[in-house]
């Protein structure tokens, strides 16, 4: 059986970067050697001091500075985003120049084609498009095509922990008198919601299942749930209002046509406003979840999940329960 030692992670200081160097610097079924990649000047990634960690900076557009670091490398994880993302094609084929066996592209996501009133096509937005390409493009490289490197590419539900999109992810703030949820369609809508160190943890357990992972399309969720039982749940354990803000049809369609129409208070997210409507959107219309059989969290199935009611019994302490 295959055992992946040396691994290599990019976007190690980001979002969901510093969770999956997290998880696997605290590893207990293998032990792996990391290299952590950092932007030049950047700040160093919080598990940084694990001593099976080794930060390296440099420039990822700079094939003469990705060489050295890929070298005896058997993995590589990209984390990358923004404009991080379009060094991701080099990084693969520097991967594949030094033998490097297992790829993991910056997937981490659950893309959507929308589809307007009164409009016989599909549309799909930028950000979607961007990273469908560079999904293709990962999976059909050369070195996959013959069989040199395999791939595992993993999608989850919108990450829900993220403190930085107070519009996003309302619940996640923690200093504040009441919550307001922007609401586009049925609040009651189940959708799928992935917490990021859990899906560190899953992303960690396919690595030290090499076979199982082997050129695979993985999705892993972290709790099926509807904005009204998130309201509730959030209501019990912080005592504080949640008000429902309904964004009518009308008003997401002007807004996903021309994105200067958002009210300025919805436009402070990393993310661009009209893009998020349209992952709201996608929800409240019921159809943000993958059905039976397109989710694979039995693969791993020491992977603990955190519901919405952990995460706030953490959160707001466990007297609130
Ligand atoms: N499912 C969801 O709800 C959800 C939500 C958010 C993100 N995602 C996905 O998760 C992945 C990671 O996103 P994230 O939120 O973790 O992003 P993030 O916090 O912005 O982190 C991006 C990482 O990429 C690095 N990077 C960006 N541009 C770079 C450059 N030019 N040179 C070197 N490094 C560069 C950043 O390093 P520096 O800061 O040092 O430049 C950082 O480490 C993406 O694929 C994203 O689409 C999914």
């Amino acid at each position: 059986m295959v055992t992946f030692k040396k691994v290599v992670l990019f976007g190690s200081n980001g979002q969901i970067g510093e969770p999956i160097l997290e998880a696997l610097a605290n590893c207990k079924t293998q032990s792996f050697d990391i290299t952590a990649v950092i932007s030049p000047n950047a700040d160093q990634p919080s598990a940084s001091k694990s001593p099976n960690v080794t930060v390296q900076s440099a420039d990822i557009f700079k094939k003469q500075d990705l060489v050295p670091l890929l070298k005896n490398a058997d993995v590589v994880i990209s984390a990358l985003n923004g404009k991080g993302l379009e060094a991701q094609a080099l990084i693969q084929d520097v991967a594949a120049e030094a033998g490097v066996k297992r790829f993991y592209p910056s997937e981490y996501g659950m893309h959507h084609i929308y589809r307007k009133p009164g409009d016989d096509t599909g549309h799909v937005h930028p950000m979607w498009d961007q990273k469908a390409l560079i999904n293709e493009r990962a999976v059909r490289h050369p070195a996959i095509a013959s069989g040199a490197m395999s791939y595992t590419m993993i999608g989850c539900g919108d990450f829900y922990n993220q403190p930085r999109e107070p519009v996003w992810c309302p619940w996640s703030q923690k200093d504040v008198e009441s919550y307001t949820f922007h609401i586009l369609g049925s609040a009651d809508a189940k959708a799928d919601f992935t917490h990021t160190h859990d899906f560190a943890r899953y992303l960690v357990a396919s690595l030290c299942a090499p076979d199982v992972s082997h050129n695979a399309e993985l999705n892993f969720t972290s709790e099926h749930i509807s904005h009204t039982e998130i309201a509730a749940l959030l209501e019990k354990h912080s005592g504080k209002k949640v008000e429902m803000l309904k964004i009518s049809d009308d008003d997401k369609w002007a807004v996903v046509e021309d994105p200067k129409k958002a009210p300025k208070e919805q436009t402070e997210s990393a993310f661009p406003v009209d893009f998020w409507y349209l992952v709201k959107g996608t929800q409240g219309d019921g159809a943000f979840w993958r059905p039976p059989g397109q989710v694979h969290n039995h693969l791993f199935p020491d992977v603990q999940v955190t519901t919405f009611d952990m995460y706030f019994k953490e959160m707001f302490g466990k007297s609130s329960s």
